[in-house]
């Protein structure tokens, strides 16, 4: 028996016989962790081994198979989050809600908590909150039922091994980024830590029925710090994105085993925790002025029709090289709009700084914003504002084209709903509301004279 290190890509869990600067597999660079294993020599190889070892696998005929979907699911308080899980939290399940520092994790499940252990039994298991930080959060969220039980603990051991006595129907485990295994050298949050972890508390969530649901912390750029690998592990993956300080915050699935990922739930924080947004478009505009960059899109989020403003500020660049910046926005894009502006029509924007802000901290995904962001832009570099009764939305090609965009019905039916009197969007929808768009050049001529 002989120690022996190796290095181990956090990001990807390529493993390295010697430290390198960037992992040749993912690109990252600087994530090699050394990690110990004991190597045995002069026995027999791994592959033989396992070759003897192995048996024949038991089926099943599937027509006979109870499908999960039928078991039990726990319902939070939440109408739009259990529409995102696909109907509420499923028994045995294993999910995932990934955010950053601060969004508001550890309160939305708290929440969810408080109303599961209404009827059944909920361990709350904390490995960077005391006891004491927790019952705070909980008075001030209104949880005070007999069955939520709390335990602080950063030992993945003991936390599979309570799973396992099946005492809890929802166990929460904040956060993976905190536990270690005793059988396990590296330190917490390393990638060895946080699969085995996940592993063994995933084992114990099959084996006994239960819902857990662990929390993942990611950074600022938008990937889970360290555990991506757990990702594929875990039956649902909850997003958990939006500003941190005040705006609106949505959780979406980014996989679900037992739903669609299309739902997204919208939430905004407040004294007594979050609260589900319900008339987000309305919320949305309530606070808009018209000024010339602004423009309303009617977007969507998930299967939900959204409609929000989008800011443009348009400043004479200082340097030669100018400037361009976008928040909730793509930014390579916006680089791509601005491109397509220029060729395409007569606007000038090589010598100005072009800002883009989506207002109410949305991060839009939605290639039918292209065509809002354009005349936003146009507007704000023109300094001339568009009509208050147009609602936008269409992509834009490379030819300077409007293209025509996915539930358009919806999105009309929003702007409907909301006041507005017309969408110019792309021809090919046939709608009395909408005023065709054919091309870029035309459409900022007719509007933003
Ligand atoms: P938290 O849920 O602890 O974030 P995470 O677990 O994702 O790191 O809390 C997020 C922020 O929300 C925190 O700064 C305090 C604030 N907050 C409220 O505004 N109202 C509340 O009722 C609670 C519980 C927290
Ligand atoms: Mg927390």
């Amino acid at each position: 028996m002989k120690n022996r290190s190796l290095f181990v890509c956090q990001q990807c869990g390529v493993s390295y016989a010697k430290w390198v600067g960037q992992c040749t597999n993912c690109g990252n660079w600087n994530s090699l962790v050394e990690q110990t294993t004991e190597v045995e020599f002069g026995k027999k190889s791994t592959i033989e081994k396992g070759r003897a070892s192995g048996k024949k696998l038991e089926f099943v005929k599937l027509n006979t198979v109870v499908p999960s979907d039928a078991k039990a699911r726990l319902l939070t308080e939440f109408n739009d989050l259990n529409t995102v899980l696909g109907g509420g939290i499923l028994m045995g399940s294993v999910s995932l809600l990934a955010g950053q520092p601060g969004i508001g994790k550890s309160t939305i499940l708290m929440q969810i908590c408080a109303e599961v252990a209404k009827k059944h039994n909920v361990l709350y298991i904390s490995g960077e909150e005391s006891a004491g930080q927790v019952k705070l959060r909980a008075e001030r969220l209104g949880a005070k039922s007999d069955k939520l039980n709390f335990a602080a603990s950063t030992s993945g051991n003991d936390i599979a091994k309570t799973i396992e006595t099946g005492e809890f129907d929802l166990v929460i485990v904040d956060s993976i980024q905190t536990l270690a295994m005793d059988e396990i050298s590296s330190a917490p949050g390393t990638v060895s830590q946080v699969t085995n972890c996940g592993n063994l508390i995933i084992r114990a969530a099959k084996a006994t029925d239960t819902a857990v649901i662990i929390v993942g912390h990611v950074t600022k750029e938008g990937t889970l710090a360290g555990p991506k690998v757990l990702e594929h592990l875990v039956d649902v993956v909850l997003n958990f994105e939006g500003d941190r300080y005040g705006g609106f915050k949505t959780v979406r699935a980014v996989k679900n085993r037992f739903g669609s990922t299309n739902e997204v739930a919208i939430f905004e924080m407040s004294q007594d925790g979050l609260k589900e947004v319900q008339n987000p478009s309305a919320a949305l505009l309530a606070e808009r002025t018209n000024t010339d960059g602004s423009v309303i899109l009617a977007t969507m989020e998930g299967n939900r029709p959204i409609l929000v403003e989008i800011q443009a500020l348009a400043t004479n660049s200082n340097y030669g090289y100018p400037k361009r910046t976008a928040s909730g926005f793509d930014i390579n894009r916006l680089n791509l709009l601005i491109a397509v502006l220029e060729r395409r029509t007569k606007l000038k924007l090589s010598d100005k700084d072009i800002f883009i802000n989506v207002v109410g901290g949305m991060k839009l995904n939605d290639s039918a914003a292209d065509l809002a962001v354009c005349m936003a832009i146009a507007s704000a570099v023109a300094g001339r504002k568009l009509g208050e009764e147009y609602v936008v939305f269409g992509e834009v090609g490379l030819g300077g084209e409007i293209r025509s965009a996915f539930r358009a019905d919806q999105r009309i039916t929003e702007a409907k709903k909301l006041g507005f009197k017309h969408a110019i969007a792309p021809r090919t929808i046939k709608n009395p509301f909408v005023i065709p768009a054919k091309d870029l050049r035309e459409t900022l001529i007719r509007y933003v004279k």
